[in-house]
């Protein structure tokens, strides 16, 4: 385990081209366990591009990432989830012919094979996002609210140390967003270390106790949210006029 205060979660040099594209460039953040940062970028930024890097779902072009002492460059993202790196997907996918119950017990099943126990775990994770009158349903009746809440629980149900969090409040309504957010309060609360890509600024300054500012594969801000928001750089890469 790591030392309190010292980093969690290490991305030293990240970087990741594809053909004449650099999508990630050169990225370098210290995470500290328990820490809530938040990303934040235009569109094509290269923040999801980051998190498949960091989840093992692709290899970066250059740069390594350290978790928990442990350096897990080139993982695969099963053996990254396995160590305790997990991430949600922008765009939910559930099995669309399972309910939700049978969506989290394919993933609680891979750290708890026996069958009863797999699905004790996921009915807890289910409890645990609120989920709970939905068990039974298949996620093609489920409200955006709901799908997106099963995306949460079939990450937690993996057991994460640090949640990689894409855009979870996308397609919410204002009135959906502030419960989501007291649930992602409540999560970071129990223990979790979370990284947060969301273009909502309110939640973002809610939530985050860093923000990390990404634009064109780059690290344009990184610091106290506040601060980092009201630079002028930020302004104008990003939030623009309107928000200073
Ligand atoms: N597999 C890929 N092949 C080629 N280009 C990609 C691929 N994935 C992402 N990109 C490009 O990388 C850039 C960053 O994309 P992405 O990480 O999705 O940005 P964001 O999540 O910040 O909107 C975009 O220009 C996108 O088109
Ligand atoms: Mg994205």
């Amino acid at each position: 385990m790591s030392e309190r205060g010292t980093s969690l979660l290490s991305i030293e040099g990240l970087t990741k081209r594809f053909a004449g594209l650099t999508a990630v460039d050169d990225i370098g953040i210290e995470v500290a366990e328990h820490e809530f940062l938040g990303i934040v970028g235009p569109n094509g930024a290269g923040k999801t591009t980051l998190f498949s890097l960091i989840a093992g779902e692709q290899r970066p072009t250059e740069g390594r990432i350290v978790f928990d002492g442990t350096d897990i460059t080139g993982w695969p993202a099963d053996r990254v989830a396995k160590a305790g790196l997990v991430r949600t997907f922008q765009l939910m996918r559930p099995f669309e012919s399972m309910n939700v119950l049978e969506n989290v017990m394919i993933a609680t099943h891979q750290h708890t094979p026996a069958p009863h126990a797999a699905r004790h775990k996921a009915l807890d994770v289910i409890e645990r996002v609120q989920l709970g009158r939905y068990a039974t349903a298949m996620p093609a009746s489920l409200p955006t609210a709901a799908l997106k809440r099963l995306e949460l629980a079939r990450a937690l149900a993996l057991d994460p140390q640090v949640i990689l969090l894409d855009e979870v409040l996308a397609g919410l309504v204002p009135a959906e967003r502030a419960p989501m957010i007291e649930l992602l309060r409540t999560l970071h609360g129990e223990g979790l270390t979370v990284m947060f890509i969301e273009h909502i600024m309110a939640a973002v300054l809610a939530l985050s106790e860093r923000l990390l500012v990404m634009h064109e594969g780059a690290q344009l801000a990184l610091g106290d949210p506040r601060e980092v928001t009201e630079d002028p750089v930020v302004v104008e890469a990003y939030l623009g006029e309107d928000y200073a």
